[in-house]
C-alpha cells in the first residue's frame, strides 16, 4: 500500500494560509489518489519545542482534530492521530538524530527565524525539529508528502537522511517526495504581504481563521493591503497584496491566473475583493457548520483512537525493521 504522510502543529487557530496551502490539498488529493492511504497527524511534539501553555495546546489539540474531519478528511481513507500517541515517532527522532549532522541543522532557515525570535532560551528540541519531523514521513514510508512552500528544505532534509541511511544500511527507507499545491503553496499576510501569513503573527489584521465570522472574512478581505495601479495583475514582486488575493481566489476557485486576470480585467479593487470575499466566505461557511456538528457528535475521540491504532501498527514495524538494520537489541531467530 503506497502511502501519504503530513501533518499541522496544533499551535494556534488555523487560519486561511494552512488551510489553502495544506488541508485542502490533503481533501484533494484523498479523492484523486484511491490507490494511497494517508497518514495525517496532529505534530503536538513539534509544537512543545518552543514554550507553550500546557491547557492552551490540549485545547488546540482537539480544535485541530474537527477542524480536519470538517474540511473533509475521511476517516475510511485517512488514519487520523495524534503524534504523541504513536511512540514510535520519539524512538524514530532518536534513530535519525545518529543520522543527521549538526551543520546540516544549522542550515535549516525555520530553525534560525524561530531561534531569533525566542526571548529566553533556545530548547534543543527546537534545533532538532526537522529530524523529529523526517521521522514522521520515514516512518509510514510515505510516497508524497504534501506541504506549504515554507516546508520544502525540511523535505530536503528528509530525503538526504534517507538516502544516507540507505547507502550505510541498505535500501530500508523510502525516498519521500514533497506535493505543494499548484496555488496557494504560500498564503501572505494581509497587512504585510511580503510576509508568509502567520499563527504567530500577532496583528489579528494580518489574516483570516477558518472559524472567524462571514462578516469579520469580509472586512479583512476589504482591508488588505494592495496597491495603486488599479489593476488585477499578477506580479509577486511589484504588487505583492494583489497577487496574493490572486492566489487565495485561485486556490478556492481552481482558476488560474490567467483567467482571473481576464475575469477582472476591467474591474476595480474593491470589486475584485468582494469577489475573493464572497468566494472565501462560500468556501468556509459549510467547514464551520460541519465543525460545529463534528464537535457535537462527540466522536472525535473514536477516530483519533482509531487513526493511532492503524498508525502504531505500521509504525512499530518499521522501527523494529530499522533497529534490526542499525544493529540494537538481540537478533532474533
Ligand atoms: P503549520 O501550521 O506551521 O504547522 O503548517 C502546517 C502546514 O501548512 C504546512 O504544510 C505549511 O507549509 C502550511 N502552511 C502554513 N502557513 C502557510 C501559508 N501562509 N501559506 C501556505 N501554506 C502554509
Ligand atoms: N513542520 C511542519 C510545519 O510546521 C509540520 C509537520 C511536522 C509535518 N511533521 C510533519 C508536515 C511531517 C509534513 C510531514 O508545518
Amino acid at each position: 500500500m503506497k502511502t501519504i504522510v503530513s501533518g499541522i502543529q496544533p499551535t494556534g487557530s488555523i487560519n486561511v494560509g494552512t488551510y489553502l496551502g495544506s488541508i485542502r490539498n490533503f481533501v484533494a488529493l484523498q479523492d484523486a489518489m484511491p490507490e494511497h492511504h494517508f497518514y495525517i497527524f496532529i505534530a503536538d511534539m513539534h509544537a512543545i519545542t518552543v514554550q507553550r501553555d500546557r491547557l492552551e495546546l490540549r485545547k488546540t489539540i482537539k480544535e485541530l482534530a474537527a477542524i480536519y474531519l470538517a474540511c473533509g478528511l475521511n476517516p475510511e481513507r485517512v488514519s487520523l492521530f495524534i503524534q504523541s500517541e504513536v511512540i514510535a515517532h520519539a524512538q524514530m527522532a532518536h534513530l535519525l538524530e545518529c543520522h543527521a549532522y549538526i551543520g546540516e541543522l544549522e542550515r535549516m532557515t525555520q530553525f534560525k527565524e524561530k531561534a531569533r525570535a525566542q526571548e529566553s532560551g533556545v530548547s534543543v528540541g527546537l534545533f532538532t525539529y526537522p529530524v523529529l519531523m523526517a521521522g514522521d514521513i520515514l516512518l509510514y514510508d510515505a510516497e508524497y508528502v504534501p506541504v506549504g512552500d515554507d516546508q520544502k528544505q525540511h523535505l530536503e532534509l528528509t530525503r538526504d537522511i534517507a538516502i544516507r541511511m540507505n547507502n550505510r544500511y541498505g535500501e530500508c527507507l523510502r525516498v519521500p517526495k514533497p506535493l505543494f499545491p499548484k496555488i496557494g503553496a504560500r498564503i501572505m499576510s494581509l497587512t504585510e504581504p511580503t510576509k508568509k501569513m502567520s499563527k504567530s503573527d500577532t496583528n489579528v489584521k494580518s489574516k483570516i481563521h477558518l472559524l472567524d465570522d462571514d462578516a469579520i472574512i469580509r472586512k479583512r478581505i476589504m482591508s488588505a493591503v494592495t496597491d495603486s495601479e488599479g489593476v488585477v495583475r499578477f506580479d509577486k514582486d511589484n504588487k505583492p497584496g494583489i497577487s496574493n488575493l490572486m492566489a487565495i481566489y485561485g486556490a478556492v476557485t481552481n482558476l488560474e491566473y490567467e483567467a482571473i486576470e481576464n475575469a477582472f480585467k476591467d474591474a476595480d479593487y474593491q470589486t475584485f475583493k468582494k469577489a475573493v470575499a464572497d468566494a472565501l466566505v462560500g468556501e468556509i461557511a459549510p467547514i464551520k457548520a460541519r465543525y460545529k456538528a463534528i464537535v457535537e457528535s462527540g466522536q472525535v475521540d473514536e477516530i483519533l483512537d482509531e487513526g493511532a491504532e492503524q498508525a502504531r501498527r505500521l509504525a512499530q514495524k518499521k522501527i523494529a525493521k530499522l533497529y534490526h538494520k542499525v544493529g540494537l537489541g538481540r537478533k532474533r531467530k
